[in-house]
């Protein structure tokens, strides 16, 4: 039974910078989420893990669980490298996803190794039936080389069942994958888990989406399919790409019709879907970065917490006018209530500070009308102190959300669209000690960053940089700290 190997409450969780209802690792270093799904009555968790040190090396499969999406507890740790195929300093368990077949949990993952300077990435699976305890494939790999003329990048498989048959979708290239490549999603069949038919490419290039792909995903999502996938050396450097289409399964073949960028902000990474157990489908991402983002400078400061790498909170995903929407599941709004709404807020010049309690993990929740606006522009201002903090400015006539960090370390600004809702414009502002995330007119686009305050910097306010404004209505909501008992 999983909860019988659930371990002791984590004891290091009040720090400047941990997230509250981010997921972290217990310590060390984190990445990419991998294998989601709802298996027995638990949703799980695993994650790109090194539990040793907070730099990247030598991948494991870290693993939680929880009722809510929202509080998760840890189990033991689920793959580690130690096979010829898997097991190198510079690879490891890469990462991958989950089904489940007749009661069985299965795991699908890129065992990545070094051979004589090459880089060797195989496809493979293990799996579990009481989803603690993991067996690795005795035929390991499952898939043990590129299509042809593919480069050796070839990595995350994620697998899926449709009308009776199982597909994966991998990630790579032709050429090179850091440079001028061409990348590819790579597209397999198979009746078994095990035996795997290479269909062909979903996605490729054409000087379009960059030299990698990393991370690809495919689920359906009303009648169309959606293919979401992170590019390395997108040519606008969109990192969590998103492309809405038509699926032909007979040929193998893609139409996309719509491209987006699923989150504007500078962290938000090789994002993965599951459905819930309400037949959502949910996203989370690694809300952090790679040193090969043009505006990386490093992972942040945390690992003098002894923790690097946060995810995304869970977020549902819906197509609304040909666009991917993402919200914050129901789970995760419900764990707030409400300790400050007001109506009719007139804003000033006068910074107007609004109380959180002096947490840094709360909500902030806007509506504006448009008629009423007198100036162009309203600031709210999370995680300051006196001239520092996050602003999270709307330019109510340019239709402009910017996340802009007013830090010594600020790397600039992000910028989204807003006002896809008519008359009305819809903010909603998730900070989390280190994470920020802001979302406008219910998921149409959000933006993720995280954020090191210092210890002062615990004050909210709202103000104009010049002439008022009225907000229609502003809630502040806290975080509740219990987990709501299931029956
Ligand atoms: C994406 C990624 C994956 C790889 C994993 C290794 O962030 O580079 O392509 O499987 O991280 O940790």
């Amino acid at each position: 039974m999983v909860k019988d190997y659930i371990l002791p409450e984590r004891t290091s969780e009040n720090l400047l910078w941990r997230p509250k209802y981010h997921f972290t690792p217990p310590s060390g270093w984190m990445n990419d989420p991998n294998g989601l799904i709802y298996f027995k009555g638990w949703y799980h968790l695993f994650y790109q893990y090194n539990p040793y040190h907070c730099n990247w090396d030598s991948m494991h499969w870290g693993h939680a669980v929880s009722k809510d999406m929202v509080h998760w507890k840890d189990l033991p740790m689920a793959l580690t490298p130690d096979q010829s195929y898997d097991n190198h300093p510079e690879g490891g368990c890469f990462s991958g996803s989950a089904v489940e077949k007749d009661g069985r949990l299965y795991l699908f993952y890129t065992g990545s190794i070094k051979k004589e300077g090459t880089t060797v990435q195989t496809q493979c699976m293990a799996f579990s039936d009481d989803g603690v305890h993991f067996t690795k494939y005795e035929n390991n790999p499952v898939i043990a080389a590129p299509p042809k003329g593919a480069s050796g990048e070839f990595r995350d498989p994620k697998v899926f069942s449709h009308n009776q048959h199982w597909y994966m979708v991998v990630g790579g290239t032709v050429g090179d994958s850091e440079g001028d490549g061409n990348c590819r999603v790579f597209f397999y069949e198979s009746e078994n888990l095990v035996d795997w038919t290479y269909k062909g490419v979903l996605l490729e290039s054409n000087g379009k989406y960059g030299s990698m792909i990393e991370c690809p995903d495919f689920f359906p999502l009303g009648d169309k399919w959606v293919l979401t996938c992170s590019p390395m050396n997108h040519p606008q450097n969109i990192k969590a790409l998103y492309c809405i289409g038509t699926m032909d399964f007979e040929n193998g073949s893609f139409q996309v019709e719509e491209v987006g960028n699923i989150d504007e902000g500078f962290d938000y990474y090789a994002p993965q879907s599951f459905v819930d157990k309400n037949g959502k489908r949910v996203m989370i991402a690694w809300q952090n970065e790679w040193l090969w983002m043009p505006w990386c400078e490093n992972w942040g400061p945390t690992s003098s917490e002894n923790w690097r790498g946060a995810l995304s909170v869970p977020r549902v995903a819906t197509i609304e006018n040909h666009q991917l929407h993402l919200y914050p599941v129901e789970e995760l709004r419900n764990a707030f209530e409400t300790t400050k709404k007001v109506e009719k807020l007139k804003v000033s010049t006068d910074r107007l500070y609004l109380d959180t309690d002096h947490a840094n993990s709360y909500l902030v929740k806007m509506v504006l009308k448009r008629e009423e606006i007198k100036s162009k522009v309203v600031e709210l201002t999370v995680l300051g102190h006196e001239s520092e903090g996050t602003v999270i400015s709307l330019d109510l006539v340019g239709n402009v959300l910017t996340l802009e960090k007013r830090y010594a370390s600020e790397r600039g600004s992000v910028h989204c669209n807003m006002g896809t809702l008519g008359n009305e414009i819809e903010v909603l502002v998730m900070v989390d000690n280190s994470c920020v995330e802001a979302y406008v007119d219910r998921g149409a686009h959000c933006i993720t960053n995280n954020v090191y305050p210092s210890e002062k910097q615990k004050e909210c306010w709202i103000s104009t940089p010049y002439k008022t404004a009225q907000v229609e209505c502003l809630e502040v909501c806290c975080l509740v700290e219990d987990e709501k008992k299931e029956s």
